[in-house]
Formats: structure tokens, sequence, C-alpha cells
């Protein structure tokens, strides 16, 4: 089926009577919790297991009504079942979008059938072969060339295929198995490589190349230099005899690949018996819950992984079923819009207090991002709005310490997604107190998720003048200590972080993107403003290295920075 033109938001009557009511609009969040005592529950919702609190958003119930009918009138409805179907929406490289395939209940009836693909069996043979290698490499059954079980995995990726199995591998490291540890290589920085490999026992080290193209440059180059440290180690010590035969088999052991050019991995000199594979309809950022998530299921354990998926799917339900009322990513993405592009944001802060999730924002950036920014719609007309929003964050207290200062008093409006678990994986007690307000005994985390809590309390309410002053505050000073309040902040809270949940946390932000992408009509699923850098960088790469023609052919300031490169460059 052909994917129909998006709809221009700006011309629907949603939009046109948005634009009226942003007309009048003035956040009171003070004023609006003293009228409306239910406002707080009102606007809670829960999905999954997460329970998501938007009160403390600047909408009221008009607002949010027009958001709803908003994504009506620009066909969300139509355009997630597309999604979760198989329409080819990824409209400019002709493919269907179907991360949502690859955690489906096992079983459901009627299966997906797409292209004459029966998509769940292929998911679930996939599923299993990863687990099979997942469990013999657990197990010390899948032993290193000379006999030795794998201590080390080192996954070398990039983008999607590095920054989604790190952010989970850190999000869920009290499941680890004890005596295995993954370690990730991504930047084609030689320094990634080196010291990542510095400390390692080639003999106990496995590698996961992880390319859905096999074909990334930094992925690509990085193998080669791991295959050329792993062989030159082993021979130097005498593990493997300095033959090719010999050198076959230790690639055999120590690499497996994930991919979906499985041609490519063969001419790389890995195994096709030891390559797990996924599909064209896995966008890179869309595909931690595929095979790219190997060094994650053997990590944690295939069965963990399967409840990751579990709670992929839990979202993936809600987002397909639940009216937008109280449609969780939905509402998100909703409100995203409603600060972009009334509102004026320009940015939107995700602050996990978790310690584990201190590479969400980092993994959330490819995700919103790559799939958000974008200036031409799916149909190749210009976009009619802003678009994606800068998505950034840090984990926690770390952050208070840093920028929260603009979050509160600057003059930017920052929209902040705020994120916490009750249970925290290390329950510590400090014995001590510190003689004041910390008393001896005190549960740590409870300190902790105070400061979440206190955070969006502030940003909210913030504090009158009138309020500084009767803390007996000089007059001169009170401005500087004034808070407005009226920042607004969504508040997410979960059980704590199971696999479950993490699944959970990314569906809900691949949801979001989806919703925003649509409003905005855009194809969240392409990358095309990727390209033109790493064509330029081939083609420069022989200027750096001394080509005078090569570098002739700069412009000028690209050929005075390599000139002074080179002449800095020792050696
Ligand atoms: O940066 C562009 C990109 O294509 C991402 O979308 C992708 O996740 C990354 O490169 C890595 O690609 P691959 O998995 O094919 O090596």
């Amino acid at each position: 089926m052909t994917t129909p033109a998006p709809v221009d938001p700006t011309t629907t009557s949603a939009w046109a009577d948005l634009t009226t009511h942003y007309q009048g609009f003035r956040g009171d969040l003070r004023g609006w919790f003293d009228n409306d005592p239910d406002r707080a529950e009102r606007l809670s919702f829960e999905a999954g297991d997460l329970f998501v609190d938007l009160s403390k958003n600047l909408v009221t119930d008009e607002t949010l009504a027009l958001l709803v009918r908003l994504a009506h009138e620009v066909n969300l409805p139509e355009r997630i079942e597309a999604m979760f179907t198989g329409e080819r929406i990824n409209v400019t490289e002709d493919r269907a979008v179907l991360h949502t395939a690859l955690r489906r209940a096992p079983g459901t009836q009627p299966p997906l059938v797409v292209d004459g693909q029966d998509v769940d069996a292929d998911v679930a043979a996939e599923l299993d072969k990863m687990s099979a290698f997942a469990d013999k490499v657990r197990s010390g059954e899948w032993t290193g060339v000379t006999g030795k079980r794998v201590e080390t995995v080192v996954n070398i990726g990039i983008g999607g295929s590095d920054l989604g199995p790190v952010m989970v591998y850190e999000a869920l490291a009290p499941y680890r198995q004890d005596g295995l540890s993954v370690r990730f290589v991504s930047n084609i920085d030689p320094t990634d490589v080196a010291q990542k490999t510095a400390d390692l026992d080639p003999e106990t080290t496995l590698f996961i190349v992880a390319s859905k193209t096999f074909g990334t440059l930094e992925t690509l180059t990085n193998a080669r230099l791991a295959r050329a440290w792993l062989l030159n180690a082993l021979v130097a010590r005498g593990a493997i005899k300095d033959t090719e035969e010999a050198r076959r088999g230790a690639v055999g052991q120590h690499f497996v690949a994930v991919s979906t050019a499985l041609d490519k991995v063969a001419a790389f000199g890995i195994d096709p018996a030891n390559a797990f594979g996924f599909w064209d309809w896995v966008g890179g950022r869309y595909s931690v819950d595929s095979a790219i998530g190997t060094s994650v299921a053997v990590a944690i354990g295939p069965d963990r992984f399967r409840e990751l998926l579990a709670g992929f799917r839990a979202v993936d339900e809600h987002f397909r079923t639940t009216p937008f009322e109280r449609n969780v990513p939905a509402l998100m993405g909703l409100l995203n819009v409603w600060y972009t592009n009334f509102l004026g944001a320009q940015t939107h802060a995700v602050l996990p207090y978790a310690q584990q999730l201190h590479r969400f924002a980092a993994y959330l950036q490819q995700l919103t991002m790559e799939s958000n920014g974008k200036s031409v719609r799916w149909d190749g007309t210009p976009v009619t709005t802003q678009t994606g929003e800068v998505f950034w964050g840090e984990p926690g207290t770390n952050g208070q310490h840093a920028f929260y200062q603009l979050i509160h008093q600057g003059t930017r409006l920052v929209p902040a997604d705020f994120i916490a678990v009750a249970n925290p994986a290390y329950p510590l007690v400090d014995a001590v107190g510190d003689g004041g307000a910390v008393q001896p005994g005190s549960d740590v985390h409870e300190l902790f998720l105070a400061n979440f809590f206190a955070q969006t309390k502030a940003l909210a309410f913030g504090k009158t003048a009138e309020e500084v002053r009767a803390e007996g505050t000089a007059e001169e000073i009170v401005p500087a200590r004034v808070f407005s309040g009226n920042r607004p902040t969504t508040s997410i809270l979960a059980p704590a972080l199971t696999p479950s949940v993490v699944g959970q946390l990314v569906a809900l932000y691949e949801h979001v993107t989806f919703t925003q992408g649509v409003v905005w009509g855009i194809d969240s699923f392409d990358q095309w403003g990727v390209e033109l850098g790493k064509k330029l960088a081939l083609e420069i790469a022989p200027a750096v290295s001394g080509d005078a023609d090569a570098l002739a052919a700069q412009d000028p300031s690209t050929r005075s920075l390599v000139s002074r490169y080179r002449s800095l460059r020792r050696g």
C-alpha cells in the first residue's frame, strides 16, 4: 500500500484552535493545582509498570484535548496501525518499520506475514539461535581457541549497534553473570580499541562485530584492528601457530557477527554459522531488541533478555490500544509538539535518577534526533513547522550540580523528563549520618529520591519574591533568589530497574518519537543526514595522508586545517 501524503498539521482545525488557545495561554502551575485538587490524579497515567505524572506540564485539560484532536487529524491512529502491520512507512528507503515485531508475544495469532515473510517465525528462529549461543558462552561450552572459557566479550559497533546494547548492559548491571563482562568499542579513534583491549587476555576474549550493514567504516576498521590484536597476541604467546589455517581457526572461535548482510560477514572471515541476523525493517536505532542485543543476552542470559522483550511488548500494546486521552507515549509526544511548536522550546532534558541509566540520554539522542531531525516530510516537501528538539541529560544529582541552574532560572524553556525507580539495586544505608539532616541509619536511596521529588516541585512552583523576603534575604539579592516556577516536567516512576522496565522505557520513547514524527509528517526511520559527512571523510582521507592533489581540491578552510594538522603531526 502506498503511504498517503502527510497531513500538514498547520492546516488542521486542531492546530488553528491550538494557536488561538496559545494566544491567551499563561502557565500557572500554582494556580492550577490550588484550584484543582484532582489535577495530579487526573493527569497521571500508567503504561505497563510505568507510573507517569504529566500534571506538572504547562497544559490545561483544554490543551490536552486539542492535542488529542490534532493526533486524530494527522491520522496518528492509522499511522500506528500501518507501522504495526508492516506497511512501508519508511518511505525514502521503501521499507516496513517492524521493530515491534521483534517483541510480539510468542504464538500470537494470526502470525505476522509481511511481503510473504513469516515475520514471527523468522524472529523466533533468530532469537533461539542467539539464545543458544548466549547459553554456550555463559556455560563455558563456547571456548576460545586454546580451550579457555570466555571472560570478556567486546562488542564492536557504532550508533544503534552500540548505544542500545551499552545502555541496556549498564542499566541491567545487577543481572550480569559474574566472571563475564562486556566492553563496547565504537569510536574510530584508535584510542578506543587500544584502551579497551590493552589489559585483555586474547585467549578469553570474544568479539561481537555488530553492524546492520556490515559496511560501516568505524566498525569494520575496529574489527580489523581487533582481529590483528587477537592474532598477533595469540601467535606471540605461542597459543596458535603462525599459519593461515591457525589464524582462521582463531577468528572462528573469537569472532561472531550480527548483521543483515551475512555475505559481507563471510567476506570478513566470520563463519555465517556464527552470525546472527536481522532484517532491513529494523532500524539501527530501534535494534537493541534484535540480535544487535547479543552482547546483552550473553551478559544477562536469554531468559532475562526475553523479559526485556516482554517489557517492550507491554508498552507496544498500550500504545496500540489505549485511547490517546490515556495513551502515555502519544501524550508525551503531543506535549513535545506543544512545547516545540507553540511554546518555542528547543531542547528536552531527560534526567534519570538511576545511576544505572547513565547512558540513557546518549541512547535517546540517537533515537530521537536521528529520527526526527529532518527538514522535509516523507513526500519530499518541506516541513511546515519546527521539528526534532535537542535531547540531552545526565543522571541524578550530577546534573543538579552542573546545568540545573539554567533549567531553574535561565531564560529558556527546557521541558524535562525525570525518571526514578522505587527499589534500588543496592539498598545502602548511611549508618553514621551527617550530624544534621541526614540521620544515622538513613536509606540513601530515599535521600536520593527526595531530590527527584524536590526538583520537579521546585521547577513547577518556584519561589516568589515574597517568599524569598520572608526568609530575611537582603532586598538587593531578592531578584537573584526568585524562582519563577512554571518550568514543565514529567515524572516517570517504576518499581525497579528490571529487564522488563528497561524494555518499557525504551519502547515508551520509541513511540514518543514516532508520535512526534507523524504530527510533523516526517519519515522518522531514515537518516540521510549522516551520509554527506561520511562520504567527505573518505574523500578527505588522502589529503590528510599527504596527497597534494587531494589537498588542493579542498575548500580554503579545510585546506588550511589539514595543512596545519600535517605540520603538527609528529612521525
Ligand atoms: O549513523 C548512521 C547509522 O547508519 C545509524 O543509523 C546506525 O545505527 C549506525 O550508522 C551504524 O550502522 P551499522 O549498524 O550498519 O554499522
